[in-house]
């Protein structure tokens, strides 16, 4: 099996065979291909074209949740093709592969949301605990309209009440890496989504 250092830092390495990296490893956990990026940019158009539909006569600003939606915002602008405004908030839960119950606000939002459409975009939604905080936070503001995006989504993990209006792709109860989402730092810059290995 030919293996091809990607990095000179031992804790990246792809093992690759024939152009299809079948694992990968991330500090001390490895992980397999789980999520292709042609189904990432599938998803990501179903829910370009149903928010373009739900407010076409507004000008939404869309609200990524950083770190991890960086990616998904991107590509998800890229496609958006009517008047809309970008901007981000920054916010972690997770302490390796667990939420952690206190959500932190890093960075906040620098820009006054009176009577605006706000859709966060979020790369991940786990347990809830993070979109339950934006909730709080946006209905401070006065929003017009307020709701949430999301490309992943693991139902079995939610334990929350808040809707959540545009789901992406619904995953079982993995972890998983890749297209923004880490490992302890790690994974971010993969261009499709593996999981756990068991
Ligand atoms: P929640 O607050 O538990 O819903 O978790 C939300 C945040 O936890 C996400 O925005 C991610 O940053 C992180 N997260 C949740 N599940 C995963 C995962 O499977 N891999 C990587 N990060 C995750
Ligand atoms: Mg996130």
């Amino acid at each position: 099996m030919p293996i091809y250092q990607l990095s000179n830092s031992n804790s990246v390495s792809l093992h690759i065979i024939l152009n299809t990296k079948i694992m990968i490893q991330l500090h001390d956990k490895q992980f397999v291909p789980f999520i292709s990026a042609k189904e990432i940019e599938f998803a990501i158009a179903k829910m370009v074209a149903q928010i373009e539909d739900d407010f076409a006569d507004e000008t939404p600003v869309f609200v990524g949740v950083l770190n991890g939606a960086f990616m998904v915002v991107s590509d998800f602008m890229k496609l958006y093709k009517k008047p809309c405004e970008v901007s981000f908030i920054k916010m972690a839960s997770y302490e390796g592969t667990s939420s952690t119950e206190e959500v932190k606000q890093l960075i906040g939002l620098n820009q006054d949301l009176t009577g605006r459409t706000v859709v966060v975009i979020e790369d991940i939604v786990d347990t809830g605990n993070t979109v339950v905080e934006l909730k709080a936070l946006f209905k401070k503001q006065n929003v017009k309209h307020f709701k949430i995006a999301t490309l992943f989504f693991k139902p079995e993990a939610y334990t929350k009440d808040v809707k959540i209006d545009y789901v992406g792709i619904r995953i079982p109860n993995k972890f998983i890496v890749g297209y923004g989402l880490d490992y302890n730092g790690l994974g971010r810059n993969l261009p499709e989504v593996y999981k756990l290995k068991e």
